[in-house]
């Protein structure tokens, strides 16, 4: 297992930026040339799962579970910390199976004793393990991730998933923090949103694809390539989101973002089709991996100040008044729109 996670940060990162552009480059801003905005009066906080976060972007659910892992996480922790961002665990399982590895994931919660940090379990977590998993991080919620395509290319998968909705429903129901539903990279279609509000589920992440690919990933850990054909399933993070916005706000859960997101820019976009934050992973693990931990807090401070000058360039003082921006959707993108029903 710990050899696994290795293996992912390695390929992830070797694989990072192969997707090249993705539909976030087909999500464009019409420009208005005389705004009432003011970029020292850009108001970027947004509520998720309970609290109020001062920045709309965080660190997605990655790693933990070996020596080198811990590291990272030590790393990404200290870079949460010093610039205000959420974080998110890398999947628990390790530690639920064997709870030597609780530190590689514990110093999320000691190298960040205020922050807000997400803990990550798998759909086959039961009540025990989930609570067991919040309790170690002392999380402010939990991420619960569906990975089916990730199972189904994995050598050792686990691709029984008939019992997954019944794990979430009493999950949710039992669990006194949040509970944040996300995919790994494939994407959420509305039909499972739906499914998910049903379920109780309040929070979910489309995590959609477009940058880090578990069919590609798994892939290369394969002794054959048999899975070629599946790099590149499911949908984009803003397909899923321009989807989404057709479903009633009572009928689906809050959203969240994240997959392919590579700047600034890409944050907007996805907050302004619909997404109250946005996660990123690969790009910020590539950073952090190819320039060191002073670089990554020096990249998320620069984040920060571009968002705010942002939301002022398209007319903006606060997240929701960009419901109101015109966005054009073109290519692919719009395609798929077109072939969904989407206007
Ligand atoms: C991930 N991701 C992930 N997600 C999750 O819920 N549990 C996990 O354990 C992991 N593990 C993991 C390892 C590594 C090395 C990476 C890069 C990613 C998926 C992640 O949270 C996100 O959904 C996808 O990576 C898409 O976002 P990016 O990478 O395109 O920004």
């Amino acid at each position: 297992m710990s050899n696994r996670k290795d293996e992912h940060v390695a390929l992830a990162l070797q694989q990072h930026g192969s997707a090249g552009r993705n539909e976030f480059d087909l999500v464009r801003f019409v420009h208005h040339a005389l705004p009432d905005s003011d970029s020292d009066r850009s108001d970027l906080r947004t509520d998720v799962a309970g609290a109020t976060w001062n920045w709309p972007f965080y660190l997605n659910g990655m790693t933990g579970g070996s020596t080198r892992t811990g590291e990272i996480n030590r790393q990404l922790a200290t870079a949460a910390r010093e610039t205000g961002i959420a974080i998110a665990a890398g999947s628990l399982s390790a530690y639920l199976k064997d709870a030597s590895t609780a530190e590689s994931f514990r110093v999320l919660r000691t190298e960040n004793p205020h922050g807000f940090v997400m803990a990550n379990v798998n759909a086959n977590a039961d009540l025990d393990g989930v609570r067991r998993a919040v309790d170690l991080l002392e999380a402010n919620a939990l991420q619960i991730h569906l990975n089916v395509a990730q199972e189904t290319v994995m050598p050792e998968g686990d691709r029984a998933f008939g019992h997954w909705a019944q794990m979430l429903e009493r999950t949710v129901q039992a669990l006194d923090v949040p509970v944040i539903v996300k995919e790994v990279g494939f994407g959420l279609s509305p039909q499972t949103l739906q499914r998910l509000h049903g379920l109780g589920v309040q929070w979910a992440d489309v995590s959609g694809r477009g940058g880090t690919d578990f069919a590609r990933i798994e892939n290369a850990r394969r002794p054959g390539t048999d899975y070629d054909y599946l790099i590149g399933w499911g949908q984009s993070a803003p397909a899923c989101l321009a989807e989404a916005s057709l479903l009633p706000a009572a009928q689906r859960p809050h959203l969240l973002a994240s997959g392919g997101v590579r700047h600034p820019l890409d944050v907007l976009r996805a907050l302004a089709l619909g997404a109250r934050a946005v996660g990123v992973s690969g790009h910020f693990l590539h950073t952090l991996s190819t320039q060191g931990l002073d670089a990554l807090i020096a990249e998320i401070h620069r984040w920060q100040a571009q968002l705010r000058q942002l939301l002022a360039l398209v007319g903006c003082t606060n997240l929701a008044d960009l419901a109101h921006t015109d966005l054009l959707l073109g290519g692919e993108l719009r395609e798929y729109c077109e072939l969904r029903g989407v206007d």
